[in-house]
């Protein structure tokens, strides 16, 4: 199995700011064949992530030009709405001029992370009738992100799309890529779509209201990035482990962390954005093979960090039963993880039958490869066939880590 480093691939070209605004636009080539007639798309689609530090304070001509003067329908949880929701509004307001925005709450948490949230987000906009060229933003985490994403993807068949994250997970994954997903038959985002926003805004300074384990979570998303591509952002996690709860990455570390797995998740999926035929092999995907089973079967209970991070040590302990990596290697990405305050162990009521037999769905999902994501050294990975992962295994990775755990 070829070994992957992508530390080269997607470094940012030089590029026009005038040409990165320019409207989306979906002309065709059309060929006359001799059986009938091919229209290949030429689909442009400019996707920004722009830092706009303290959004919710600076003058509205700094987020004018990111944000539409339309109307638009503003799509955010209680929480968010509770903290922010005031101010929120008063710079929309300032923005907007007369184009009224429509506010909708929206209650969302991963165990109603579903089809019916998404329906709701398009009532709200069928009923303000909100035109074409209107735009959904979406400001909260990531699961707010995900419905509002899917939302403006299907409503009048895609409208402009805001994303303005407000959790660590959101700044640095869910908020900057192009999927959007809900969950179906308590299957992890079973239904999606891919569908970029317009534009990302990113604020750290949302998270200084964020709880600790929230913080976490997104630090599992963060040591991701470290341990695929990014060896001194691995080094950098492992020196300040102890500060980011406190910090809430307010600090310079704080920014230089949210940067590095800003531009890093960017350049891996800049390879294959749309995850078409060769998609399935990708190393963004490490932590998220077991990951999606462990959060399903105990009922979405385990946050998507948590169980990121628990997918993260047992594949890096398979890694190294299969001489990917070294044991010294593998206990020193297994210690980070604990020292960010987040979970290895495998716990009841997930067991290491249920983890194998989850594996069929991946399969399914990667279309007929399992691509498990494993690190082979500090900053590359590669990747792992169903073949090679048996019941044993991962009964042995899985008592592995619960000593260590004991
Ligand atoms: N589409 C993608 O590419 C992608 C990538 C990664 C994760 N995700 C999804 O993201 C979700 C996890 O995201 P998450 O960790 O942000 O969880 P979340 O959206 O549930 O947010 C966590 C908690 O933080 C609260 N909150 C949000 N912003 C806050 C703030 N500024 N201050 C205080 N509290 C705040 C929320 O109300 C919630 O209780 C999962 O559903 C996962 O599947 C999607």
């Amino acid at each position: 199995v070829p070994s992957h480093s992508s530390k080269s691939a997607g470094q940012p070209v030089p590029y026009d700011s005038a040409e990165a605004k320019s409207e989306w636009s979906s002309t065709a080539q059309v060929s006359y064949l001799q059986d009938g007639i091919a229209l290949t798309s030429l689909l442009h689609r400019c996707q920004r992530v722009a830092y706009l530090p303290r959004l919710l304070e600076s003058c509205p001509a700094d987020l004018a030009s990111f944000i539409h003067p339309g109307p638009a329908l503003v799509v955010l949880t209680p929480t968010v709405s509770k903290l922010y929701g005031a101010r929120i509004a008063s710079r929309f307001r300032d923005l907007s001029g007369s184009a009224s925005s429509v506010y909708l709450e929206l209650n969302c948490t991963e165990q109603s992370k579903d089809m019916s949230q998404a329906a709701k987000v398009c009532e709200a906009a069928v009923a303000m009738n909100l035109r074409r060229g209107g735009q959904i933003i979406g400001i909260g985490g990531g699961v707010c992100l995900d419905i509002v994403g899917l939302a403006a993807s299907i409503y009048r068949r895609g409208v402009r799309h805001i994303k303005i994250p407000t959790t660590l997970i959101g700044l640095i994954d869910a908020g900057i890529g192009v999927k959007n997903g809900v969950n179906c038959l308590n299957k992890k985002s079973a239904l999606g779509s891919f569908y970029p926003p317009e534009v990302t805004l990113i604020d750290r300074s949302f998270l200084q209201t964020l709880a600790p384990q929230h913080i976490r979570d997104g630090l599992a998303e963060a040591l991701k990035m470290a341990v695929i591509r990014d060896a001194e952002l691995f080094e950098l996690i492992e020196a300040s482990a102890d500060a980011f709860t406190s910090e809430r990455l307010q600090d310079q570390v704080g920014e230089v962390v949210i940067r590095r797995a800003i531009s890093g998740m960017l350049a891996e999926l800049s390879q294959n954005l749309y995850e078409l035929d060769s998609g399935y092999c990708r190393a963004v995907d490490f932590g998220h093979t077991f990951s999606p089973h462990i959060e399903a079967a105990t009922g979405y209970q385990t946050s998507h960090g948590r169980a990121v991070a628990i997918d993260m040590a047992l594949s890096t302990v398979i890694a190294a039963l299969l001489g990917h990596v070294s044991w010294s290697l593998c206990d020193r990405i297994v210690r980070l993880i604990d020292a960010l305050g987040l979970p290895t162990a495998v716990l009841s009521p997930v067991d290491a039958v249920g983890l194998l037999a989850s594996l069929d769905s991946v399969v399914a999902h990667r279309n007929g490869a399992l691509n498990l994501v494993v690190p082979a050294g500090l900053g590359r990975v590669t990747f792992v066939q169903r073949a090679e992962i048996s019941l044993g295994r991962i009964q042995y990775a899985k008592e592995y880590l619960e000593t260590r755990h004991g």
